[in-house]
């Protein structure tokens, strides 16, 4: 993995909010989420890593996990190019840094991939805080006064976090166009610059920048989390993951504004 572009002079910073190809992305999380955003951001041209708990624990699994989603190591033997890390070391060698690791344990994880090694760097928010310890459908274990994302935020000031893509099924995440006639994905986050990097991964994905919603900052975060139990008894009611939030606007000569 190439050296962190951290090094380099101040104004390669505002080259990142224009959306350059081939940035130093490490996904933290290999469930079914980190996989298919690293498999989708690597197709945009970036050099990829993986973050987990222990390399050699997560590459000797060889059953499914909870979900039936197939051992990473399946996943792993198709993206060879894909280098997988222990959280901080995959947190070290990048200049942008994408949490999908369970939302129970993503301050723990976050802790462990290290302040240092955050600061500075766009942190792509996409967790939930589901607790499943009262059994489904999990509850929220933040909501109302704050949220996941805010709570990341505080802990770590200098990273510049964004939350976004944590309303959808990961396979919507990065193929909007799975979804006939347009839907909506939303951004929060206090660092504008940090923001238009996440706009220009979202546009990789095929969302058009008429259907990324600005929820402004990070608190922004506690509206879109706590959507989930909404999305939850959706999923429930229509049989499927694959759907997401359509808005529908007054025309403007209706609306009065
Ligand atoms: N599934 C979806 O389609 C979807 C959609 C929107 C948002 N999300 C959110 O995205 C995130 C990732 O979801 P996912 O389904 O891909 O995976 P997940 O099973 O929720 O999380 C997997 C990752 O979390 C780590 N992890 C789990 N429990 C841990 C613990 N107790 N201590 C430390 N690390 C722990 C695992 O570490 P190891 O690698 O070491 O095993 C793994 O990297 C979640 O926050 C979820 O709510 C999911």
């Amino acid at each position: 993995m190439r050296q962190s572009r951290l090094a380099e002079p101040p104004d390669s910073q505002s080259r990142w909010a224009k959306g350059m190809d081939d940035m130093d992305i490490t996904v933290l999380g290999t469930g079914v989420v980190g996989r298919t955003l690293a498999a989708g951001l690597a197709e945009q041209g970036h050099s990829l890593s993986v973050g987990t708990r222990d390399v050699a624990a997560t590459l000797a699994r060889t059953e499914p996990d909870g979900m039936g989603n197939p051992p990473f190591r399946q996943w792993h033997d198709d993206h060879t190019d894909i280098e997988l890390l222990r959280f901080a070391d995959a947190a070290a060698g990048a200049e942008v840094v994408v949490n999908a690791t369970a939302g129970g344990a993503s301050l723990q994880i976050l802790e462990a991939a290290g302040s240092g090694n955050l600061a500075g760097k766009v942190l792509m928010d996409v967790a939930n805080a589901l607790d499943f310890s009262l059994g489904m459908p999990p509850t929220l274990s933040v909501a109302n006064t704050d949220s996941l994302g805010e709570q990341i935020q505080r802990t770590h000031p200098l990273a510049k976090v964004v939350k976004t893509l944590n309303t959808m099924t990961a396979a919507v995440m990065v193929n909007p166009a799975r979804l006939e006639g347009g839907s909506e994905v939303f951004v929060a986050g206090d660092d504008a610059e940090a923001k238009d990097t996440v706009r220009s991964f979202l546009r990789g994905f095929g969302w058009p920048d008429a259907n990324i919603v600005d929820l402004g900052g990070i608190r922004g975060s506690r509206g879109s989390e706590m959507y989930l139990p909404l999305w939850l008894s959706l999923m429930g009611a229509l049989g499927t993951a694959e759907f997401n939030i359509k808005l529908m606007r007054a025309r403007r000569h209706e609306s009065g504004h």
